[in-house]
């Protein structure tokens, strides 16, 4: 998106948010601890605190029996100390006693399969009548009570919404969806190619998606439990609004496979997300940088490009993981540095005290058991106090240049397509992505990510990695981008269906892909893991690598109107192309055949931002190691730095001095970094 200034992520609150997940339910036989939160959270240099995520049981302990006196306590004396809340529904757990009573709160895992007995959390039925209707009354309370009290800024509606269910109501659902979205019959089974197998319908009662696994048929049922899930969430929203009219959010994760977040995120005021990547400062952690801001960067995307919040990470361990190591000093900032470059304006953790018991008693939080003499409690606090220094950034965006291609419609439809690899983990989807996010991102390009129904407009490049379904609409918003000069990279394993998942005819990539770049993709192999084909390449493009190895999809294909900038070495096909270009209008199509290694594309990447001149945050790649994001806000620039390694590293600048935001010390032309390191710049528009 281009560069410009966004409102605040809340019209009522001032600052960055610094905030964790707040439980002092747990603590109400404690007063004294209670009475330490609100001592140190100002000296942890906090503001926020997200409270009531899951309290559903402490609020009503038993059926229409309310305890919202603990509650109203917490939130004067946060109004008090000028304590952001986040208010949480509390759907993401329910009290033991609405599932006994009904017992179909709770999901059915498998069609046919035993309800899910009452379990820990986020496993209700989103289809169920009664938790609906609980739901809409322990929310209509909440709103009621404190949806204009003035700690309360935010609505965190339940947590992390995902995972299924398969019973009889949701299939009956599902159905009825398929009703409204098609119509008829027939046109049913034109979409799911029925004939095959013999499996026409000629009753919706008949439509199965958990027994006919028809690859069109699968994927509506991934798209309807996304919507089941938004209309879940839209009667939570309506639940809080009856006496609030407070933003609403609810927490995402990253590239979680199970819901479109582009279908939840029109419905929310604040775009948030949960990041836990397994950073830890022992080593050359590039590839998990990139990964994380690929995250962050869809955040800041869902959005529209305006600023999100970081709504969970942890300051320390997940006791999720298999071992236990911990963040080297430093790591933590660098972390979050990393999520304000792309675009968060607010961080938080979960969680702010470790319980004593339950299962989360060893993750990560500021308030270890023995208190707050701790390394972590001091890292978290002069992270807080260097906030304030950094509000320049605040509301700023990102002028992305770049934008790749990949929503869950892509994703899904090659999971759910019987072929070409059977395991749809070994598809690699999400593995391509990265690695050429990874190569775009570790050149120095902001890079947005892009739905396949999204504006292209607003960029100079576009990357379009195993783009699977490509419908007519998205095929001619790419010939009309590259006509007006864009620059398109595509992919083996592009254009092949349709959003039915229905192959295209005529030739792959379908769409009108195949006339716009030129190319054929006449068949495909599907190398065993650790196999590669050796690659060489022509000398038509300036700084592409003379050689790569591709492995896992090699396609064979015809350069029927297109340069060839590259050919298969090895293997049968020795010879062929496996990259082409085609000049179209003022643009170009690239078509790259083959998982390429990462040096390869890397230098894909770099050969291709030289030779079209796009914009970079740096005029040329980095020094491995180094990582860079920019803000702005249409007048200020503001550079991220950050060492992905342990040893000191020395970071180009672009052109022009830069001000370090927390200290104030200027630098040209480059920057000493120790490791683990990260900086927030401030350009300055002045000639020295
Ligand atoms: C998720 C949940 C939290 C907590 C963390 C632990 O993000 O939302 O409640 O369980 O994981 O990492
Ligand atoms: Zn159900």
């Amino acid at each position: 998106m281009p560069a410009q200034s966004y409102p605040a992520l809340l019209n009522n609150h001032q600052g960055f948010l610094h905030g964790a997940d707040y439980n002092p339910d747990q603590w109400l036989q404690h007063p004294h601890i209670i009475e330490e939160d609100f001592q140190i959270i100002s000296r942890a240099g906090m503001n926020s605190w997200s409270l009531g995520i899951f309290s559903w049981a402490a609020l009503e302990p038993e059926p229409g029996v309310y305890r919202f006196d603990w509650m109203q306590d917490i939130l004067d004396r946060c109004a008090q100390a000028n304590i952001a809340i986040i208010l949480a529904t509390p759907s993401g757990s329910k009290p033991a006693w609405l599932s006994q009573a009904h017992p179909e709160v709770c999901r059915v895992l498998q069609w046919q399969g035993p309800r899910e007995p009452h379990r820990g959390r986020h496993n209700h039925c989103p289809s169920s009548e009664v938790y609906r209707r609980e739901v809409s009354r322990i929310n209509g309370e909440l709103s009621r009570r404190f949806g204009a009290h003035p700690a309360v800024k935010l609505w965190h509606l339940s947590n992390e919404y995902g995972g299924e269910c398969r019973c009889e109501t949701c299939l009956q659902g599902f159905r009825r969806w398929l009703q409204e979205r098609y119509g008829s019959l027939d046109a049913l089974n034109d979409a799911y190619w029925n004939g095959f197998w013999g499996h026409p319908y000629n009753d919706w009662e008949q439509v199965h998606p958990f027994e006919v696994i028809h690859d069109g048929l699968q994927l509506d049922w991934r798209r309807f439990v996304t919507d089941i899930t938004v209309d879940f969430m839209l009667m939570e929203k309506a639940a809080v609004r009856q006496h609030s009219d407070l933003p609403v959010t609810t927490n995402m994760m990253g590239h979680y496979p199970g819901l479109d977040y582009w279908r939840l995120a029109p419905h929310l005021d604040v775009i948030s997300n949960d990041a836990y990547p397994s950073f830890d400062g022992r080593s050359d952690e590039s590839t998990s940088l990139t990964q994380a801001i690929c995250d962050a960067n869809l955040m800041r995307s869902l959005g529209g490009g305006k600023p999100w919040l970081l709504m969970e990470s942890t300051p320390s361990q997940l006791n999720w993981t298999e071992n236990f190591v911990m963040k080297r000093p430093g790591v933590h900032r660098r972390e979050m540095y990393l999520q304000i470059g792309a675009g968060a304006d607010g961080t938080c953790y979960f969680q702010w005290r470790k319980g004593r018991g339950g299962s989360e008693k060893y993750h990560g939080a500021i308030i270890d058991h023995a208190g707050t003499h701790t390394r972590v409690m001091r890292e978290v606090a002069e992270y807080g106090h260097t906030l304030p220094q950094l509000e320049a950034v605040l509301g700023s965006g990102v002028n992305a240049r770049v934008g790749l291609i990949e929503d869950w419609q892509m994703r899904w439809g090659l999971e759910c397509a019987h072929g070409p690899r059977k395991n749809p983990k070994h598809k690699g989807y999400m593995d391509e992505i990265h690695a050429w996010h990874h190569a775009a991102v570790s050149r120095g390009l902001s890079v947005d990510i892009v739905p396949s129904n999204g504006d292209l407009s607003n960029y100079d490049l576009l990357l379009m990695p195993m783009g699977y379904q490509v419908d007519e609409k998205l095929g001619q918003a790419l010939e009309r981008f590259v006509g007006n000069g864009g620059i398109l990279i595509t992919s083996y394993l592009s254009a092949h269906c349709d959003p039915h998942n229905r192959c295209h005819l005529g030739g792959w990539p379908g769409s009108g892909l195949r006339q716009l770049c030129g190319v054929w993709a006449e068949e495909m192999d599907g190398l065993p893991d650790g196999e590669v084909v050796q690659v060489t390449s022509e000398t038509h493009l300036p700084g592409l690598a003379a050689t790569g190895r591709a492995r896992t999809y090699c396609e064979r294909i015809h350069a029927e109107d297109a340069e060839v900038l590259a050919r298969y070495r090895s293997e049968f096909y020795a010879g062929e192309p496996v990259l082409c270009r085609r000049a179209a209008g003022k643009g170009y199509a690239y078509y790259l055949a083959a998982r390429m290694d990462q040096a390869f594309l890397d230098s894909l990447i770099d050969a291709v931002v030289e030779a079209h001149q796009v914009p970079s945050i740096l005029p040329q790649r980095p020094p491995p190691g180094i990582i860079v994001q920019e803000r702005d806000n249409g007048q200020q620039r503001f550079l991220f730095v950050h060492n992905a390694t342990p040893t000191a590293r020395e970071a180009p600048l672009p052109p022009g001095t830069w001000t370090d935001l927390t200290h104030g010390s200027t630098y040209r032309d480059s920057l000493s970094l120790s490791g683990v390191d990260s900086r927030v710049l401030i350009w300055q528009n002045i000639s020295s």
